[in-house]
């Protein structure tokens, strides 16, 4: 079938029932009468026509080589194909700048690193809406106005971390359609800012929601759907657009660049849609180059499995790795995976951009420390291409910040401040034993709880000593003033659960920097656990939550002159008082 004919069989794979959903788009149908997804999906989330899965299996039945296209009809099996469009003296509108993107040596990097072979970098931020995912958005939009779904008038819904939400939100705007884009708390505010602009809507969710759980970006989007007539959700995961818009014109334009001969590309995965469309591609007309693909350390996407083994379950790269396994994700053609690093991704993407002049994101600096590893073998006059998937604009006060990856031990930042105590350590603090609860304590009896006790925050933990979140004062009016939890619910859906950590060894100079932009720190210590006689288990201890108070009062203690005096430890209400300052 068509390259990545996304189309009808294979109705192997544990989910029995998932040939009767229609590939994606999802519609909520014009007629009132209930989708097929209302009559299939056992699970409702909430959803009133179901919950339709973002990894269903695949009905993919490519194989390299196996169907030809028909130029003539300009189709490959049961798909149109695609063209770049070419570069024309008049753009008649900024659509027709997606897609053509540069191909650019990469020196400096390279000869540092000590490369033989040239190494080179798709740059996707010179895409219309600055990324790679306005090839995808596009093509989703405009098969879907070819086949009828879509119409003057309609209403785009998309979960997204942000690319795919900006690339719609473009499409929208220049050709007349309401968009809405649901979207994890953790994108950063520079893509909401740009979505805004574009006039799209947006509905934000939960970083930390799994992607089955009613309050991911998936399954809201999906509510959404039932609730607005004539609307339609693409589905970047399911919609056999996503890896063709890649197969057709990101592939094509990447053979047509390297003169029809590469030895390796590597590009990081999100949905796939990229790795699947190239990877597919490139097995057909180049078999013998090898295609690699980037995975976050946190995600789960690699193979073999093993590779995803780890302690990290945060990464602050955006745009990459999942917690399932998207439809549209073809993994028979990726060679090799290798996983990526926060550090070594943005110490990368600041060095493309320093000495390459390369104006791109975190994902970008994943993939290129990934590429100088993966083509040290490769010999004179072979070829190693990048895909740098979007631009820097989207992380402006993320990682091109020095504080922000001093705050996250990337760089460290030579301290102008010469205070007595920058040096000093955390465990030098007096901080008194922090008081918890678990995670199923009614809102209403942690709020009796801290009156009680005199604590604005209570770090949220389970019987076997999980750290799950902090109730504050400040999560818990936000939460019940809104109306999103009830006295009676369980306090862990109204707590935050994303917060600083830090340990007894950081110094005070940076506590100090983490308590302007945050009211407290959990102080963490890590407890390693015999769990029989020889198995053992790291585990993270709360030793003391430390806030603004803790630091002036150890100051002004020692410059009286009556520093450790042992005479009063912070009392339990610490803090506090005014608006949460983190999440
Ligand atoms: C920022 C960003 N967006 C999108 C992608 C590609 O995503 P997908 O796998 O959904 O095609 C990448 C891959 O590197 C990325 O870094």
């Amino acid at each position: 079938m068509s390259p990545v004919a996304i189309a009808e069989e294979n109705m192997n794979g544990p989910k029995n029932m998932d040939h009767k959903i229609p590939v994606g788009p999802i519609t909520a149908g014009r007629s009132r009468k209930k989708s097929l997804a209302t009559q299939l999906s056992k699970e409702g989330h909430g959803c009133p026509m179901g919950f339709v899965r973002p990894d269903l299996t695949s009905r993919c039945t490519w194989k390299a080589n196996e169907t030809k296209p028909d130029m003539k009809k300009g189709t490959q099996g049961p798909h149109s194909i695609d063209k770049s469009k070419d570069r024309m003296k008049i753009m008649p509108d900024v659509l027709y700048n997606i897609g053509n993107t540069p191909l650019v040596r990469i020196n400096k990097i390279s000869k540092t690193a000590g490369l033989k072979c040239e190494l080179l970098a798709k740059c996707e931020f010179f895409n219309a809406g600055g990324s790679v995912k306005d090839r995808i958005a596009l093509r989703m939009v405009e098969d879907a106005e070819k086949s009828g779904m879509l119409k003057a008038g309609d209403t785009i819904i998309e979960p997204t971390s942000g690319n795919t939400g900006i690339g719609l939100a473009l499409a929208a705007a220049v050709k007349g359609y309401r968009c809405i884009i649901v979207l994890p708390e953790k994108m950063s505010n520079e893509k909401v800012a740009t979505l805004r602009a574009l006039g799209a809507e947006i509905v934000r969710t939960p970083t930390s929601a799994s992607w089955d759980s009613p309050e991911s970006h998936i399954s809201v989007a999906q509510r959404l759907l039932a609730e607005i007539p004539n609307s339609i959700i693409l589905d970047q995961y399911r919609n056999p657009g996503n890896p063709l818009a890649h197969y057709d014109t990101t592939a094509e334009e990447i053979l047509e660049q390297c003169d029809g001969k590469v030895d390796m590309v590597i590009m990081g995965a999100g949905t796939g849609g990229t790795i699947s469309g190239i990877g597919r591609k490139i097995k057909e007309k180049c078999p013998d180059c090898i295609v690699v693909g980037v995975d976050p350390l946190g995600s789960i996407l690699a193979e073999p499995e093993n590779l995803n083994r780890t302690e990290v379950s945060y990464y602050d790269v955006e745009g990459t790795g999942y917690d399932f396994i998207p439809t549209v994700l073809d993994r028979t053609v990726v060679d090799k995976w290798i996983k990526s690093n926060d550090k070594d991704s943005f110490i990368m993407a600041r060095r493309l951009i320093r000495e390459e002049g390369l104006l791109c994101g975190g994902s970008s600096g994943a993939t290129m420390a990934c590429a100088v590893q993966a083509s040290q073998d490769l010999k004179p006059g072979q070829k190693c291409v990048a895909l740098l998937a979007d631009g820097v604009r989207n992380y402006m006060t993320k990682f091109l910040d020095d504080q922000w990856l001093a705050d996250r031990d990337i760089i460290e930042l030579k301290d102008e401040m010469t205070n007595w105590w920058a040096e000093e350590k955390v465990s030098s603090l007096e901080l008194s034993a922090p008081l918890s609860i678990l995670p199923s304590v009614a809102v209403e009896h942690a709020i009796d709880i801290m009156v009680k006790e005199g604590y604005d925050q209570l770090p949220v933990i389970t019987e076997s000593g999980k750290i799950v979140g902090v109730a504050t004062m400040g999560s818990l009016k936000a939460k019940m003033l809104k109306g999103k939890v009830n006295a009676t619910d369980p306090v862990e859906a109204a707590s935050y659960n994303t917060f600083k950590k830090l340990n007894l060894d950081t110094t005070l100079s940076k506590l100090n920097r983490i308590l302007d932009t945050e009211h407290f720190a959990l102080v963490v210590h890590n407890q390693r656990l015999y769990t029989n006689q020889k198995d053992i288990q790291e585990r993270e201890v709360i030793v003391g939550i430390v806030t603004d108070i803790d630091l002036l009062q150890y100051i002004s203690r020692h410059e009286a002159g009556n520093g450790s005096d042992g005479s009063g430890s912070t009392s339990p209400r610490n803090s506090q008082q005014g608006s949460e300052k983190s999440n």
